[in-house]
């Protein structure tokens, strides 16, 4: 796995590196060349301006000789004390040499040069050399405007040259210095950075290959390790997912088992006694049809959670609440006579919300059903429907058995039932509750449950109210 981060073109590493590579050599690049070009200029400029006044001095005492011989030329260097040339030389206006002072060095002349003085140009030369700064100036000579010579003079600064290179040098090593310590330290932080990429990667590739229940070891508080943390988070919902995927596949197996071997239980003793009596077969085909009327049941519920989780959203549209209320209890009613529980309703007008009538329908429908399933003989139900300017809640109260407290989040589990016993008698898969809340929180809706005083429960469902442009009414 290491192998998959080395320095490879393409790879994060390679083109941090480049980029940091590219950024060092133009810092670089501008370090050694601004200071050591600047401090040249300015020797530079400062020789020319020397030179200058220098050269037209002498020149100008050079011309004011009658005959600029060796001699007279020699006092005028003596009585203007010029020092510092390691040449000097002045030609008459043909080009020949009349006075060459020469102090070592190797120096030449360039013939072009002396052509251009006694054509009247002065020339400045100046060049940074091994032995120092080399500096020459040629200048014509000039009496009343008539060039008579040309003055060359020459002058090697071996100090100047000295604290210009030793700059250079110093520069030099600062530059390694940085370098060196540049890429170790982007070294240091890039394994740090890649290290954590690589271990998000590696973490990646476990959860993807199945493996829900690993965490990515996080430190730091740097972005990466957030997104590490994020990561961990996401992992653990899946985790959460797959075991409550995992435990709904479980119960929903164990309630179709259940059912379909009492089936086979009471079919096979149909088939294997013969001598059974008419009154005890229609007794277990009856039976046979409760198991098979609970397994429908069951099997309708799933599909109706399913369709909820599959989160395929339905358009939803405005619904009357009263009239789906309406519609329940008409299906209801038989069963509360049965169980001998009076409904008692008040059901306000125009609570309309947005939601799909199945939904609301089967909301109302198992909250009612359960107030009747779990009441006791003579008890009663009350359904109570009011709105207010921002929400519409119905409210289903029962006298029956009551939830405990410590059971109002369960409840809405899928396949949880309080009392196992007395639910499943009563043909209860565990499902409604669950249909209910997934139902309720489709539509943006809340439902609490609750104690009622002295004897049942409470369940209250609560839904915004749809402004008129919502629901075009
Ligand atoms: N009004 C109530 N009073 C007392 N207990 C209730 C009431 N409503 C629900 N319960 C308890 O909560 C459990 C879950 O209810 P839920 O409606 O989800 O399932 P069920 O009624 O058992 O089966 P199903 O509704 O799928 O036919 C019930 O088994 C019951 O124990
Ligand atoms: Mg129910």
């Amino acid at each position: 796995m290491q192998t998959k981060w080395k320095i490879r073109p393409g790879s994060l590493r390679f083109q941090l590196f480049s980029f940091l590579g590219a950024l060092l050599l133009i810092l670089l690049l501008l370090l050694n060349i601004y200071p050591y070009v600047s401090a040249r200029d300015a020797v530079y400029q400062e020789k020319h301006r020397a030179m200058q006044s220098q050269g037209s001095t002498l020149s100008s005492a050079i011309a004011g000789l009658d005959r600029p011989d060796r001699e007279s030329i020699s006092e005028i260097l003596r009585l203007l004390d010029m020092q510092g040339y390691d040449r000097l030389t002045v030609y008459d206006v043909s080009g020949m040499q009349v006075y060459d002072h020469r102090e070592g060095g190797t120096q030449s002349i360039s013939g072009e040069d002396i052509g251009l003085a006694l054509s009247g140009k002065t020339v400045f030369r100046s060049a940074l050399k091994e032995d120092g700064f080399s500096t020459s100036y040629i200048i014509p000579v000039s009496t009343k405007g008539v060039i008579t010579g040309a003055l060359y003079l020459h002058e090697t600064d071996a100090e100047r040259g000295k604290i210009i290179s030793d700059l250079q040098n110093q520069i030099r090593t600062v530059s390694i210095v940085i370098t060196v310590a540049t890429l170790a330290v982007a070294g240091l932080y890039l394994s740090v950075v890649i290290h954590k990429l690589q271990s998000l990667s590696d973490s990646m590739r476990i959860v993807a290959g199945g493996d829900y229940s690993h965490r990515m070891v996080t430190w730091g508080k740097d972005e990466l390790s957030e997104l590490g943390n994020e990561f961990n988070m996401l992992t653990e919902r899946l985790d959460d997912t797959e075991r409550q995927r995992r435990r709904f596949v479980s119960d929903a197996s164990h309630e179709l088992k259940t059912p379909l071997a009492s089936i086979r239980l009471l079919s096979d003793s149909i088939v294997q006694n013969e001598g059974m009596d008419m009154e005890t077969v229609r007794e277990f085909v009856n039976d046979i049809g409760s198991e098979a009327e609970r397994l429908q049941r069951t099997t309708e519920k799933l599909l109706d959670l399913s369709r909820l989780d599959d989160d395929v959203h339905v358009m939803p549209e405005p619904v009357d609440v009263k009239q789906v209320a309406v519609d329940a209890l008409v299906l209801l009613r038989p069963l509360a006579d049965e169980r001998n529980v009076r409904i008692r309703c008040e059901l306000e007008e125009g609570c309309v919300i947005m939601a799909t009538v199945d939904d609301v329908f089967h909301i109302i429908f198992n909250l009612m059903e359960n107030a009747i399933k779990y009441n006791v003989p003579e008890g009663s139900v009350h359904l109570e429907l009011h709105g207010t300017e921002d929400e519409v809640q119905f409210t289903v109260t029962d006298t029956g058995i009551g939830i405990p407290e410590n059971e109002s989040y369960n409840i809405f589990g899928r396949f949880y039932r309080v009392d196992k016993a007395r639910s499943r008698e009563a043909g209860g898969s565990g499902l409604g509750l669950s249909i209910v809340h997934d139902a309720v929180k489709a539509h943006g809706g809340s439902i609490i449950v609750g104690q009622n005083k002295p004897q049942g429960s409470v369940f209250s469902v609560t839904f915004p109210r749809p402004s008129a442009d919502e629901t075009g009414i």
